[in-house]
């Protein structure tokens, strides 16, 4: 029996902590909010897998490669379509009732797949129905001491090995949790931007401690901007599985616009659809595209799509009269920490799941719905790896590894860490790299972005306050993201890049960013994590 600290409570860490208890481990669950709240419980579309009669794995494995852009990592790929049946029905035995029709369990359509394979539970509440289920399941296991408001700072090193974390508890004090392992499931980083369909807690707090910590980081150019939020305040998500059930884009003379994009219109890989819309934006003042779903009629819209429809209530539209306003936001971060296909990480001790992870399944561009089954599929590898013999770094195939990044852009982000500058400001932040590292970006943008950023400094990583550490960790992953972004001179999937517009095969390589030994720490020398 060993004991286990998993950070994060999101499909990946609840998983995880259910499965290692059931292993026999004892779990300490920690999570900034409270248990419910993650990236999973917004989650709409829902999970895509290869569980029906005219489907099969190699299919699900040839859509999400052609997502991917030529980036991910085939072995990843395979586990993740292999093992995603079992755990679908995993979350069935759960108690996640996915929603039914007259052939069994139903399923929905979305960008990019060949095939109707994503299944759904409460019509688009397909995460809050999962969240649901597996805190339920937290909280009958006896094993699991969950730890709410308690958020991670950094992790512990001792000979460089994690063997545990600092986290902010809910009175405010920091705290040292030691482990034999951590499983870290903070999810992604949807804070860096200005607009997101992402909650307030997605901050990037695991990326960015295991970075400090010096764990391989990689892929952090490629951020998600999902097509369709919802142009309101709060941006709320209008799931890819209304266009997969019919639904159509306009400008704002009522015109579609997609059919000269794309073959498949708007249902188009999702970073061709965001980009389509952003540039149709542009043309049109900065007015928001228009998603017109009227014809599918109002029944349906509203048991097919409830939170949708109360989002629309919400702002004051009827969907089922009027197109609404759909603007890009960002979504969903295929970079993260860099792990195998057990999800360790390069640092002993540590493994990723979930969004915060870098498996090589996602590659440059995420295909719909395979976030969640990503999540439960790694989860489960990393606790049946747990015990095993760390062989992290053997075990990464050096044919898919990530190069690490040029020496001279890390060197900058290390320099570029100390505290000299203006404290960083976190609007400030977002609309820095909403302009500049968003859906369109130049080599020009991205400079500047640098040495914006290069001139700001992080708050006292002592604090006691939750904004502050979460604030130090956009300023930190705000770096990597704009130092990859320009280290990367081709367009490829989510990374588009008007002066290199085309993809250029030569770099169809991940690149992985390392903090350097002469990196400034941002921790005083008595508190300083051992690296
Ligand atoms: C959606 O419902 O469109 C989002 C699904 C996903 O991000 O995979």
């Amino acid at each position: 029996m060993a004991s286990i600290l998993v950070i994060g409570s999101g499909l990946g860490g609840l998983l995880a902590a259910v499965r290692a208890a059931d292993a026999g481990h004892r779990v300490v669950l920690v999570t900034k909010s409270v248990l419910p709240e993650s990236n999973t419980r917004y989650a709409q579309g829902g999970i895509a897998a290869a569980l029906f009669r005219d489907d099969s794995v190699d299919a699900h494995v040839l859509d999400t490669l052609r997502a991917g852009a030529g980036l991910c990592d085939p072995a990843a790929v395979r586990v993740l379509c292999e093992e995603g049946p079992a755990r679908v029905r995993d979350l069935i035995r759960f108690g996640v009732d996915f929603d039914r029709d007259e052939s069994g369990v139903a399923r929905g359509l979305e960008a990019a797949h060949s095939r109707s394979r994503v299944v759904h539970a409460g019509g688009d509440a397909t995460g809050a129905a999962v969240e649901a289920a597996l805190v339920a399941t937290v909280r009958r296991r006896a094993a699991i001491e969950v730890r709410e408001h308690t958020m991670l700072v950094d992790l512990i090193l001792d000979r460089g090995e994690v063997v545990g974390a600092r986290v902010l508890g809910p009175n405010g004090g920091q705290l040292s949790l030691a482990a034999d392992a951590v499983i870290l499931a903070t999810g992604g980083a949807g804070a860096l931007y200005t607009h997101t369909t992402n909650p307030s807690v997605a901050t990037g707090d695991g990326v960015a401690a295991a970075w400090r910590a010096g764990a391989s980081v990689a892929d952090l150019e490629f951020y998600q901007f999902h097509p369709t939020a919802l142009a309101v305040p709060g941006t709320p998500l209008v799931s890819e599985a209304v266009r997969g059930e019919g639904a159509v884009l306009r400008d704002q003379l009522g015109e579609r616009f997609m059919q000269g994009e794309h073959p498949d219109a708007e249902l188009a890989p999702r970073d061709v659809v965001a980009r389509a819309i952003a540039s149709q934006m542009q043309r049109q003042g900065g007015a928001p595209a228009l998603l017109d779903a009227t014809a599918l009629g109002r029944e349906l819209l509203e048991t097919r799509f409830p939170t949708i429809t109360a989002a629309c209530r919400a702002a004051g539209l009827d969907w089922a009269v009027d197109p609404i306003p759909v603007a890009p936001a960002a979504h969903y971060w295929m970079g993260g920490i860099e792990t195998d296909d057990w999800g360790r990480t390069s640092l002993p001790g540590l493994f990723a799941v979930g969004e915060v992870a870098r498996t090589g399944a996602h590659g440059a561009n995420r295909l719909a719905s395979n976030s969640l089954l990503e999540a439960a599929v790694f989860a489960d590898r990393a606790v049946r790896a747990l015990g095993q013999p760390w062989r992290a770094s053997a075990t990464l195939d050096n044919a898919t590894r990530p190069h690490p990044l040029v020496e001279p852009a890390v060197t900058a982000i290390g320099t570029s860490s100390a505290n000299l500058g203006t404290l960083v400001n976190r609007e400030t932040l977002q609309q820095l790299l909403w302009d500049h590292a968003g859906v369109h970006r130049s080599g020009v943008g991205l400079k500047h972005a640098a040495s914006t950023l290069a001139t700001w400094s992080a708050p006292d990583p002592t604090s006691l306050d939750v904004a502050a550490v979460e604030d130090r960790n956009l300023l930190d992953l705000a770096r990597l993201l704009v130092t990859a972004a320009l280290a990367r001179e081709e367009s490829r999937g989510a990374h588009y890049r008007s002066d290199f517009a085309a993809t250029r095969p030569e770099l169809a390589r991940s690149v992985s960013q390392v903090r350097r030994s002469h990196s400034l720490t941002l921790v005083p020398a008595k508190e300083a994590i051992a690296c």
